[in-house]
Order: C-alpha cells, then sequence, then structure tokens
C-alpha cells in the first residue's frame, strides 16, 4: 500500500470519528460549565462521569487508534505502535465499551431509545470489549494476523457512532425526527455496515496476504 493511500485511510477514518468526537466535545464543555439542565441533559449532568470518560476514551481510541492500521507507519514505527496501543488505546478502547454499557444500563434513556436499541447496545459493547480482549489473547501468542483482525472488528464496531451520523443526518434532515422503529434501524445501520466493511477489509487484507499453500494460522499480517 502506497503512503499516499495509507494517509487517506487515516484521513477517512478521522473524518469519520468527527462529528460523534465534536458532540462529545460540547457535551463536556457542558458539562464542565455546570450548563443548566435540561430534559436532554438531566441524565449526563446528574451523573456525569461514564460520559466523560466515554467521550475522552472515544476521542483518544478513534483518532489515535486511525494510526493504528496503517502498514506503512506500524513498520517504521514498530515502538510506538506497542506504546500506543498498550498505554492509550486498549484502555481508551475498553473504556468506551465498559462506560457505554454502564451508560446503556444505568442512564435514563430517552423514550425513543426503545428496549430494542439498549439490547444492540449491549450487544456492541460487549462485542466491542471482546474483540480488545481476544486481540491481546492473539498477540500474546504472537499470531499477527488474529491481532489484526480482531483490532479492526473493535475498532469497526467503536465507529458505529460516525456511521450513526450518516445513517441518521440525511432522514432527520428530510424527514425530521424519527419514531422509535426508525431511530432503531438507523442506529443499527451505523453498525451493521461497520461490521460488514471490517469482514470484507479483514479478508481482503489479511487472508489474501496468507502465502500460497500455507494454512490460515500462517497468514501474514496487512
Ligand atoms: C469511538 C466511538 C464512540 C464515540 C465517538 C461515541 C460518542 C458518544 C458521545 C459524544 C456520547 C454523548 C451523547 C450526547 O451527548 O448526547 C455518547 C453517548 C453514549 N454512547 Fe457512545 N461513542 C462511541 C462508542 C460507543 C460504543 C461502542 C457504545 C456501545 C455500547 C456506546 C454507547 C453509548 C451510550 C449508551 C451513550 C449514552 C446515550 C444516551 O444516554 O443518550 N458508545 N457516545
Amino acid at each position: 500500500m502506497n503512503t499516499r493511500r495509507e494517509w487517506l485511510i487515516a484521513a477517512g477514518l478521522i473524518i469519520l470519528a468527527l462529528i460523534p468526537s465534536l458532540a462529545g466535545a460540547v457535551r463536556v464543555g457542558e458539562i464542565a460549565a455546570d450548563a443548566p439542565v435540561t430534559s436532554a441533559n438531566a441524565r449526563f449532568m446528574e451523573m456525569p462521569l461514564p460520559v466523560v470518560v466515554h467521550i475522552i476514551g472515544a476521542l483518544v481510541y478513534s483518532l489515535i487508534g486511525a494510526f493504528q492500521f496503517l502498514p506503512g507507519l506500524r513498520r517504521r514505527h514498530l515502538g510506538w505502535h506497542r506504546f500506543a496501543g498498550r498505554y492509550l488505546l486498549v484502555p481508551a478502547g475498553l473504556a468506551v465499551a465498559l462506560t457505554g454499557l454502564w451508560m446503556t444500563a444505568y442512564y435514563d434513556a430517552p423514550p425513543i431509545d426503545g428496549l430494542a436499541l439498549q439490547i444492540s447496545r449491549y450487544v456492541v459493547g460487549v462485542l466491542m470489549a471482546m474483540s480488545i480482549v481476544l486481540a491481546l489473547v492473539a498477540i500474546a501468542r504472537r499470531d499477527i494476523p488474529q491481532h489484526g483482525a480482531w483490532m479492526i472488528r473493535a475498532y469497526a464496531l467503536a465507529m458505529g457512532a460516525g456511521t450513526q451520523v450518516l445513517t441518521s443526518a440525511p432522514f432527520a434532515i428530510l424527514f425530521g425526527a424519527p419514531d422509535e422503529f426508525w431511530r432503531l434501524v438507523q442506529m443499527d445501520a451505523g453498525w451493521l455496515i461497520n461490521i460488514v466493511a471490517a469482514e470484507v477489509i479483514i479478508r481482503r487484507t489479511i487472508l489474501r496476504r496468507r502465502p500460497a499453500g500455507l494454512p490460515r494460522e500462517h497468514t501474514v499480517a496487512a
């Protein structure tokens, strides 16, 4: 992969993360400034710690994480890849998933976020945390292809927050606020698109580079 293409991928991932990250920065600013409590922000103002940890974790994970997937950068700066993964991205990714689960369980969600969306969030939060743990297990066994595949899955699930902006904003502009059903469709579509994209990328890069005649465990990382 040439350097220009690699940087385009990183830029694309950062652009995808930008809108939820900006929304998060606004929410943290509102909490820090002790803004007036409204029905829209009451849950965040009453219990700010989980959402603040979630948003800071999401900023670190999505922005720094984008660079972990660039093969050239990884090869040239393996020390940075290991340092960032171990001390920044694994803690940040687990914080995002676990606070996401915590908020799903304990925040008083708006009526439009029904039970089915709550179940989707539990599934996504558990899958994301599990993918990070499986990526760690794989690297402890020096299984680099599986490490890469699980990290791609974890990142794709987290970046559902970005894709959800694309699956919901056009409909909000055209038709206004969705009802509970359409809200679920728009949110689940964001996660599903990313899950499918991740599996396609894993098959096209990591699995395709398996040397001819060798079984799967000999696949080399992208
Ligand atoms: C990098 C990825 C992510 C970003 C950038 C992100 C961003 C945000 C932001 C900005 C908020 C605050 C929303 C507001 O102020 O109204 C939020 C809330 C929330 N996030 Fe995430 N998030 C990410 C990943 C996840 C994941 C993987 C889950 C899975 C469980 C999740 C679950 C939640 C929940 C349950 C809330 C509270 C929603 C509410 O009560 O309205 N997030 N997220």
